[in-house]
């Protein structure tokens, strides 16, 4: 277990980390109530680092998500990208929430190319890479296809791919495989953990799965139940491919990973 704690020393302004969570908290107000949903939370995102957060329902992963991306303003606390405080929307970002949230009357193609058609990227190159992203994400043949005759793991993958196609260096993702079967699952996850490795992303993934948390993730980090901070955070050093999911599954010391944060979460649902 290491320690959650962060500073803001000279090699993180020499070269500073995608992200920095610096003493964030968050209380809302609704029904007349203050519900206080981010205690004290800090964390840094390393480049090229995938960190899988896991925290009893409620405790304000989305929350957390929405403030990092700016659609949230927390209470306190900082958040930098890149080194540097960024109001609104940041830059280079991918956000993918839970619900694949496809446009029904775009094709597939035409859900991918959407943010590059508000870039004005040129549209044989915008064309181009949503092509090879949906083949990488074995959706050769189906660009044309309407989400309506899609399955629900297809539609997730052009998801996958409207969030890659814009080549964001830091990824949030909100449970994305939350709603798939195990098998189709485990492909995607390996399809992404591939993209991601291979262009050196960053990403912060939520889920409720705990094996899916310690076989994508470098490191996990527990959330307590609200107002949520870190309860406890684990490197994970598995001696298998660390693309291939079932491999991570059987390697040693991964089912007392998934035991010990296991304890951690009943801990904190109590
Ligand atoms: N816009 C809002 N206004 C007031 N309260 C909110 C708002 N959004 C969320 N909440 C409250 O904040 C708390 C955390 O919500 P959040 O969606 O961040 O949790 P979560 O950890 O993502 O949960 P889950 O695992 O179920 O997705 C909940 O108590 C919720 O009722
Ligand atoms: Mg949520």
């Amino acid at each position: 277990m290491r320690a959650a704690a962060i500073s803001l020393n000279d090699a993180e302004a020499a070269s500073p980390s995608p992200l920095v969570v610096d003493h964030v908290s968050k209380t809302y107000e609704a029904a007349g109530q203050l519900v206080p949903v981010i205690g004290d939370l800090s964390l840094t995102l390393a480049a090229g680092e995938i960190v899988a957060i896991v925290g009893p329902s409620g405790c304000g992963k989305t929350t957390l998500l929405n403030v990092l991306c700016g659609l949230i303003r927390p209470d306190r606390g900082r958040i930098l990208w890149h080194g540097r405080e960024t109001a609104g929307q940041p830059a280079g970002v991918g956000y993918m929430l839970q619900k694949d949230l496809l446009f029904a009357w775009r094709t597939a193609i035409g859900n991918v190319l959407l943010g590059l058609e508000i870039r004005g990227v040129p549209a044989g190159e915008a064309e181009d890479r949503a092509r090879v992203l949906l083949d990488q994400l074995g959706l050769h043949g189906f660009a044309d296809h309407y989400p309506s005759t899609l399955s629900g793991g297809m539609r997730q993958r052009v998801a996958l791919a409207r969030t890659l196609v814009n080549d964001p260096d830091v990824l949030l993702l909100d449970e994305p495989f939350a709603a798939l079967d195990f098998q189709t699952k485990l492909l995607i996850e390996s399809d992404t953990v591939k993209l991601v490795r291979d262009g050196r992303r960053s990403v912060l993934l939520i889920t409720h799965d705990i094996e899916e948390a310690v076989s994508v993730a470098d490191r996990v980090i527990v959330l307590s139940q609200r107002p949520t901070r870190i309860k406890a955070a684990y490197d994970i050093a598995l001696e298998s491919d660390r693309t291939d999911m079932i491999a991570a599954r059987e390697s040693a010391g991964f089912s007392d990973y998934v035991r010990r944060i296991w304890g951690d979460l009943e801990v904190a649902r109590r």
